[in-house]
Formats: C-alpha cells, structure tokens, sequence
C-alpha cells in the first residue's frame, strides 16, 4: 500500500539523527535539555517573535494560548468550522463557547463570516493557516482593530508559509503550532511550540508549561505538564536544516499532479500572487470523492480527508448547539481529499499515483 505519506527516517538523517540522540543518552538530560531552549530560539528567529515557549504538542500549545487570554464562563471565541479538532477542542476546554465561521473556497476562514457571527460576548478569534496556505491576514487584521478582538493563529498545517511578508506563526497576538511528525516541521513524537510578542505571556506560558511551578519551584497555579521532550527538540532542530528543500520538493511534486490532472479534478490552491503555499497536503475536490477513495485503494494507493466531518458536526460539537455559520464548508468538506505527493516520493510511485487516478477519473 502506498501509504498517505511517508513517516520513516532513513540514509544520512537518520544518520547523524541517531548520533545527536547518542549525546543526549549519555548527558542524561531527556527532559528540559539545552537543545529546547535553541529550538525556541530557533522558531521565535523564523517567525520574527520575541518569545517561543516549546511544549510537548500542538493541542497544549493552543491550550495555553487561550488560556493567556484569562476567558469567562459565557466568552465566545470564533473560528473555522474546518480544521483538526484540537482547535475547537482548545476553546472547550478553557470553559468558552466555540463559534464555528464558514470557510472560503480555499478552505481557510472567510472574513465575511466572521464579522456576521461578532457579539459582545466574542472574546478571541483563532484563524487556521489551514492545509499549507495562509489566511487573508489583512482582512483578519482589520476586523481585529476594527471590533477589538485578539487573534490567535493556528499555524500547525502551514510551517514556512508565507503572506507577503509575514510568515506562519509571526501574526496575533499569539500563535500555537504543532510540531509533530506528520507536519511540514516536526520530530518524532508530539511536540508544539507557543509564539508571541508579549512578555506577560511569555513569562505565564513558562509556568503553565510546567504544573504550574514558579522559577521558586513554587505552585502558582494549578497546570498540566505540556513539557515537551529534548529528544523531539534534538529532532526538530535538526529537520529546521532540511524543511525549507522538502517544501521545494512538495511544490515541485504538486505542480506535476495538478498539470497531469487538471482537467478531471479541482485542486485547491491560493490564487493570490503575494501568498507562498507550503504544501501541508494536496487538496483536490471532487464530487464523487468516495467512490475515487475506494478505487485507489484496491490499487494501493491511500487518499485522505482532512478534516471530516467539519468540527461543528462532530458528535460533541453538535449536541451542544454551538452558534455557527457553515454552508460553504459543509458542502466541500463532502468533496475533498488529499493525494500522497511527499517529499521522498519518488518519481516512479508519484507517476503511479498520477496515472492510477487518471485510469479512475477518466471513467466517471
Ligand atoms: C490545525 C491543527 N491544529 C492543531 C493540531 C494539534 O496538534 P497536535 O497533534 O500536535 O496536538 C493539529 C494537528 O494535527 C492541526 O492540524
């Protein structure tokens, strides 16, 4: 089976990865070891902010984040309909009301929605730079200032994308990215790292991140240990040297899927010039995408959907009633599905890819 993508680390990386994790057997230092701290330099470097607080995934991270922003019982925070759960699963958690805005064609949040579902009682809206591409960061910004409302970006799916100048994880007040192995940068286990600008939340991040303990070792607050671990530090660090070709490589991989299949499927894409992909996943749509899921499969090929049902449909989200706007990504979320394009794919098995979806497309 051809799987969705490939997790195995293997020649020269595996390499000097296995002697990194050598020193780090022998200093003993599994947990808060100096590679942390550089990796949080690292990103903070990457993403223009001052402060980067690492912790041991990117749920904890979107945790933390909301929980700076000190809600009450009551506070609504919005944000899109689509996107892993654990953006809606954030909100839950910190005692507010998720309130799910409808997406765009592009799949990431449309402004319009939110400025629709604006009350009194909306406290935050959390954006998801959403599959490698970014959100309109302008439209977001300006509905911030304009109602007073802070962002939180989630940039997990879109490690090194770009709009205009600005970088994933660089705007909002505070943006929360996931690092683990499926992501455009990540180790070899759950990690996520916590970016802001703001040393008030610098210095609270630090103490949440660790049971609640002060620099005193003393308990200010009652917290979960969201430490992440050296060795994911060790990993990352490293993966920083190769993230930036193995997007070129993405780009370069997708551009052959979408010319060869253009004319059978819709790929979703950012049409504007100013924006940089990073290709988390290649998006196609099609209405009969069920059918084209079942098919590549007897072939060996697996295809995904990301994200299914729509976070407000599932189970939890549902029952609960949560206000919602979600027309548009009701009817695509029906529609889509992600083609295995990785890096490491080679020529041989993405022209495999290609010609076996073409065989099925050609026939509906
Ligand atoms: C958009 C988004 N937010 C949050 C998360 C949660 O990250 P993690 O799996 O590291 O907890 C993910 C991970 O899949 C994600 O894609």
């Amino acid at each position: 089976m051809m799987r969705f993508k490939n997790l195995s680390i293997s020649g020269n990386l595996k390499k000097i990865i296995f002697s990194k994790l050598d020193n780090l057997f022998q200093s003993g230092a599994f947990i808060n070891g100096p590679q942390i701290n550089i990796l949080e330099k690292n990103i903070s470097k990457i993403t223009k902010r001052k402060y980067a607080v690492a912790v041991g995934s990117g749920t904890a991270a979107l945790i933390l984040a909301v929980r700076l922003l000190n809600l009450k019982k009551g506070d609504e925070i919005i944000l899109p309909c689509m996107s892993w759960i654990s953006t809606a699963n954030a909100v839950v958690l910190n005692g507010a009301k998720p309130v799910f805005a409808d997406i765009q064609n592009d799949l990431n949040i449309c402004t319009k929605s939110v400025e629709k579902l604006i009350s009194k009682n909306v406290k935050a809206i959390i954006y998801v730079n959403f599959a490698g591409k970014m959100c309109d960061i302008d439209n977001l910004n300006k509905l911030s200032k304009k109602y007073k409302i802070p962002l939180i970006e989630d940039g997990s799916q879109s490690f090194g994308a770009k709009y205009k100048k600005i970088i994933n994880g660089q705007n909002g007040l505070i943006s929360a990215i996931s690092l683990n192995p499926m992501k455009i940068l990540g180790g070899i286990g759950e990690s996520g790292i916590v970016l802001t600008n703001n040393k008030n939340y610098y210095n609270r991040l630090k103490i949440y991140r660790y049971s609640g303990m002060d620099r005193y070792g003393k308990c200010v607050y009652p917290s979960e240990n969201f430490k992440i671990d050296t060795l994911q530090a060790i990993v990352i660090n490293e993966n920083l040297n190769h993230y930036k070709a193995n997007i070129l490589k993405r780009i370069k991989n997708a551009n052959l899927v979408k010319s060869k299949l253009k004319n059978y499927l819709k790929f979703i894409d950012s049409k504007e010039k100013y924006k940089f992909d990073s290709y988390y996943v290649l998006i196609a749509m099609h209405p009969k995408r069920n059918l084209i899921i079942k098919e590549a499969k007897k072939k060996g090929i697996e295809l995904k959907i990301h994200h299914y049902p729509l976070m407000s449909e599932m189970p939890f989200y549902k029952k609960n009633n949560f206000r919602k706007d979600i027309k548009n990504g009701y009817l695509i979320s029906k529609k889509i599905f992600s083609i295995p394009f990785y890096e490491d794919l080679n020529n041989k098995n993405l022209l495999y890819v290609i010609e076996t979806l073409k065989s099925i497309l050609i026939k509906l």
